[in-house]
């Protein structure tokens, strides 16, 4: 018998491993019933699967058993025989022969069939998500994400990291979604917070003197669910003491490309930046998809004087479409819908013909306007160009927007486009009290350059804040921290946190950093995003082994439900009446 680490008590190899070198041996294999077919009148067929694929046994017609039921099977590795080979098999040439067969477990039919992934409805799999996760595709993502938690807590550790578990009941953290809480039963009337983050336990292990922490970390927030956002995900969340941001980008490339390489067998190249301004001037966003090209482009020196109505704004910006001029009438009007929808006062678009620009605008431009219009991106008759007017920020993300909804491949297809996204602004905008209001968290550090401009210009005040970007979503983000007490209150006063709610807020961490904080920074990486990207999926629920439905629920437990007549004596609730 070959060595392997399948063996147990019961079983000698997996379903998948008994393949021609084990011919001629007797083995004992575990598994569910794939398929069981009927073989004359004496023998039949039975495909016995487990995770590692599946196997054929010849078995007497006479056993009871159907699919899914769970079987130990011990019986001789034969060749099959001649042109009965499956070549898509692992075990295609062999079948077990001579079989004793165990009834491990009988199994009711299951609610869908286990190899057919096409039609199952999404709620029956998410309801019977123990039998979903037999499936190939879910027991190879979720054996992926082992293999990317594996090896970026690898990473980390060769790198001099310490795993720090960061307390799950705690005090409010400052992410800037909403919390799940916890009542207390031994304090009735009050309650824990489910972290959103480590952020203010990892900043306090920096004054506790772990100048290198990480941990593979359960985040909870409760804010809408989305295609990339569940409830409850986990970060590699990574803080360290006595560096830079360079530093920081060094630890989690490290990792991160770790990951890359364990989990698509390439290893990509060191990973590029480029600044907030710059991502926002060429692609519309701060999460710019680099996998194609379609960079934004600027004609407001050229509009600058124009006749146009509709071009009378303080941006105008071009996007060429290789090859739109082929759009219809519809999509042309869907695109502008899209664009109108995105706070856009309208989109206009020129079809570049061989009689110059086609479009209901190109009467109204100027020669200059048209040439400008006919140049931009080195456009090719049989392209599309769209323009849009508006301020410079808005102008920018709607034709993003358009840009993305044209041109990007789906999450499946490569490349996979890493970018470190740098120099955030501080403050994103102004509230309705007239408070600055943080892009990131209040201890952000601002661009050392630009602390002057907190009082003058705040919203021109660049952080040393970062993000990392792949393929078009935000993998993780992180900045340098506030050490100082003199900048921290400078901000806090400008984001309208006065000295009693800053104490309130965070008391603790402000305290801890009169006892001696380091100079520190640090970054989380959404594992679930980096898995479901390395998988193909464009929904982080299918790297999930139990996710929540869209609306929150999990159909599988019923959760969330009622609480017995006791629990909510103990806890001393009371409820409004349900509306
Ligand atoms: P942030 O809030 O940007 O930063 O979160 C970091 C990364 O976590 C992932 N993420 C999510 N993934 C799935 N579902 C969600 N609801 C969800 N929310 C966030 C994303 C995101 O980029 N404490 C800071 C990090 C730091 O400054 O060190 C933080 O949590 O991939």
């Amino acid at each position: 018998m070959t060595e392997n680490f399948e063996a147990t008590s019961m079983r000698d190899l997996l379903c998948g491993s008994v393949d021609l070198t084990v011919t001629g041996e007797r083995v004992s294999v575990c598994g569910w019933v794939a398929k069981r077919r009927e073989h004359g009148e004496h023998l039949a067929f039975l495909d016995l699967r487990d995770h590692s694929g599946v196997v054929q046994a010849v078995v007497d017609g006479s056993v009871d058993v159907r699919s899914e039921y769970v079987l130990r099977i011990t019986g001789t590795v034969s060749l099959r025989p001649e042109g009965t080979v499956n070549e898509r098999l692992s075990t295609g040439e062999v079948e077990l022969t001579d079989c004793e067969v165990e009834v491990l477990s009988a199994a009711e039919p299951p609610p869908f069939q286990i190899d057919e992934r096409s039609d199952v409805d999404e709620q029956v799999r998410l309801k019977f998500r123990y039998i979903d996760v037999r499936r190939d595709k879910m027991q190879r993502n979720l054996r992926l994400r082992a293999k990317v938690n594996a090896t970026l807590r690898r990473a980390m550790e060769r790198q001099g990291f310490c795993e720090v578990e960061t307390p799950l009941l705690w005090a409010p953290t400052p992410e800037g979604a909403r919390e799940f809480v916890v009542p207390s039963r031994l304090h009735p009337g009050e309650f824990y917070v489910l972290p959103q983050s480590p952020q203010i336990a990892k900043q306090l292990l920096m004054v506790g003197g772990f100048d290198r922490y990480f941990q593979i970390a359960r985040c909870l927030r409760d804010e809408d669910l989305r295609a990339d956002r569940q409830f409850e995900f986990t970060q590699l969340d990574v803080e360290a003491s006595f560096v830079t941001q360079d530093d920081i980008f060094a630890f989690v490339s490290e990792a991160v490309l770790d990951a890359a390489e364990a989990a698509t067998g390439e290893r990509p190249g060191p990973i590029s930046t480029m600044t907030w301004a710059d991502a926002l001037d060429r692609y519309g966003t701060d999460k710019p998809d680099l996998r194609f090209a379609m960079d934004l482009h600027d004609l407001s020196s050229v509009f600058s004087t124009t006749q146009v109505k509709a071009f009378t704004a303080p941006t105008v910006k071009g996007l060429r479409v290789p090859g739109g001029a082929e759009f219809t009438r519809s999509r042309l009007d869907a695109l502008t819908d899209q664009a109108k929808g995105l706070g856009a006062k309208g989109l206009a678009w020129f079809r570049v013909t061989n009689d110059g620009l086609d479009s209901p605008l190109a009467r109204f431009l100027s020669a200059e306007e048209a040439a400008a219009i006919r140049g931009l991106d080195d456009a090719n008759v049989g392209d599309l160009i769209l323009v849009v007017a508006d301020e410079y920020v808005a102008a920018c993300k709607v034709l993003g927007a358009l840009r993305l909804s044209i041109g990007a491949p789906p999450v499946s297809e490569g490349p996979h486009h890493y970018v470190w996204i740098t120099e955030f602004p501080l403050f994103e905008g102004v509230d309705e009290n007239g408070d600055l209001v943080s892009a990131h968290h209040p201890f952000t550090m601002p661009h050392l350059d630009d602390l002057d401009l907190i009082d003058s210009d705040p919203l021109q005040v660049r952080s040393q804040s970062y993000d990392l970007v792949l393929n078009g979503w935000e993998l993780g983000s992180g900045s340098v921290r506030i050490h100082r007490a003199d900048i921290q209150s400078r901000i806090f006063s400008a984001l309208g946190i006065s000295d009693e709610e800053a104490q309130s807020r965070f008391g603790f961490l402000l305290g801890a950093f009169k006892y001696g904080a380091p100079p520190h920074a640090g970054f989380a990486v959404g594992i679930d995003r980096l898995v479901a990207i390395f998988a193909g999926e464009d929904n982080i629920r299918e790297v999930i082994a139990f996710p929540k439905t869209q609306s929150g629920t999990d159909l599988m437990s019923g959760a969330p439900k009622d609480i017995t007549a006791r629990q909510i004596r103990d806890l001393r609730l009371t409820f409004a009446p349900k509306v």
